[in-house]
């Protein structure tokens, strides 16, 4: 019999961690500095507590996934209550009841933008379902006769970590490392204002990041809110041109809601919100709130449609564990307390708040730059040290804040680092001013060590 007590301390439960296990992001942390990633052992609401019994408050929901907040008994309850029915079921020729019935909710809340009858394709995470979404674009213009290949990005945009999602995702650092990447891809302009590659500001824009081309676009491939380079905002008109463009093109709209998706920025879907209308939508992470691996993409009927007839127009694409009926159940009961408790009208209202506290509490210091925000998805822009101070100056940020009870809300490439508010959509007033407070108070206590020449 195996020893399943993983308990103990946060030390011995680090030590594994430290010796065992091939990390990602954070493997550099373990050569000669002693880090201790942190040992969760429970949550409850928009907090979790380590195996030592210290709470912290979630400034990131996990990692953007838990939009309902923890230790959902109703959640819980309805996957495992399905799995002990039954655990699995080949989605290669059969279905389970909590496919359809989730399935059915599902593109229902979609029909505003989506249209009526929409078919999902379900997978396990959000970057499978990007892989996904780009075989259907290929497949589609393949049954079509068009010869479109082309999968056309966003610059500085971030997709996923399998090939497909990471070749559509932009970062010079990655190509080098993991390239050569997969062919049939090109990018376009950045559409977030506080980037712009023609220098242009919101009220002076002449929308020059529509200027796309490639000779055979099978999609366009954009996250409604570009999160990844920190919460980046788009001009008002730039989605209703950008589907114009997608039409003349012949190319699909896939839009990514992975992260804005499931009241994230104070709608039910950021399309519906910003009046976007794409062929593909991709969802993950809030599908289920975390509480199961799950991914789909969503096709709008007259797209799905072209796959119908004889078998050589059939969607050659699958996932074992596609739609199981624990994650299905799970992502049923997510949706019904993300509508029943009204979340993301409560995401909305909690907008004006985050942005207050920010302002009063965060926007004199000079390390800060700026910040930017919808719904309860913000970023916080950090003015860090250049050049090989850099990592240990983030480091430090990150242990100043964490100290003061918050956890997560560091979030830094190779090239940018931002402090991202994106907690539970379940938070109260009272919690959104303790968040902002404690990521002050962390600021405070990282301006003095920098001052007197600290590392982490
Ligand atoms: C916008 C976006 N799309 C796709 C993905 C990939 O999702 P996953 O990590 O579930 O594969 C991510 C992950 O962070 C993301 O931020």
């Amino acid at each position: 019999m195996l020893d399943k007590s993983a308990s103990g301390p946060s030390s011995q439960l680090s030590g594994f961690s430290q010796r065992g296990w091939l990390h990602s992001y954070q493997m550099s942390r373990f050569g000669d500095v002693p880090f201790l990633p942190t040992a969760l052992s429970k949550a409850e609401g928009c907090r979790v507590r380590d195996v030592d019994g210290t709470w912290y408050l979630d400034a990131l929901s996990g990692a953007y996934c838990v939009n309902i907040g923890y230790g959902r008994q109703s959640v819980l309850d309805a996957a495992s209550e399905a799995a002990s029915s039954i655990h699995y079921v080949s989605p290669f020729s059969c279905t389970s009841p909590q496919a359809a019935a989730y399935s059915k909710a599902l593109t229902d809340a979609l029909d505003g933008f989506m249209g009526p009858e929409s078919r999902i394709f379900f997978v396990n995470s959000g970057s499978e379902a990007i892989d996904a979404a780009i075989k259907l674009a290929r497949a589609w213009h393949f049954v079509k006769g068009t010869g479109h290949k082309t999968i056309l990005s966003r610059r500085g945009s971030y997709h996923g970590s399998t090939f497909g999602a990471a070749t559509v995702s932009d970062s010079e650092f990655l190509k080098q490392v993991f390239g050569p990447m997969m062919g049939g891809a090109a990018k376009f302009p950045t559409s977030s204002c506080h980037i712009c590659e023609f220098d242009e500001t919101p009220d002076r824009c002449g929308v020059n990041c529509l200027g796309i081309d490639a000779p055979d676009p099978a999609a366009l491939l954009v996250e409604a809110v570009e999160t990844c380079v920190g919460t980046g905002l788009t001009h008002r008109d730039y989605y209703r041109r950008l589907r114009r463009i997608a039409d003349d093109l012949g190319a699909l709209l896939i839009c990514d809601e992975v992260i804005t998706g499931f009241g994230r920025t104070g709608a039910l879907f950021a399309c519906e919100k910003l009046n976007i209308r794409p062929d593909v939508l991709v969802l993950a992470k809030g599908i289920t709130s975390g509480y199961e691996a799950m991914g789909a993409i969503v096709v709008r009927r007259e797209v799905a449609d072209a796959f119908l007839g004889d078998d050589s127009k059939t969607f050659f694409h699958g996932a074992t564990f596609g739609a199981r009926p624990g994650p299905a159940a799970a992502a049923l009961a997510s949706l019904d307390i993300l509508l029943d408790e009204a979340l993301p009208q409560a995401a909305a209202r909690s907008e004006a708040i985050i942005r207050c506290q920010i302002e009063a509490k965060l926007t004199s210091r000079p390390s800060i730059r700026a910040f930017r925000g919808t719904g309860m998805l913000f970023s916080v822009d950090v003015d860090f040290h250049e050049g090989p101070a850099r990592v240990h100056d983030i480091e430090l940020l990150r242990q100043c804040i964490f100290e003061q009870g918050i956890i997560n809300c560091l979030y830094s490439t190779k090239d940018d680092g931002f402090v991202d508010i994106a907690p539970p959509l379940i938070c109260s007033e009272g919690d959104l001013e303790e968040l902002v407070e404690g990521i002050s108070k962390g600021f405070d206590k990282w301006e003095n060590q920098r001052a007197k020449g600290d590392s982490a």
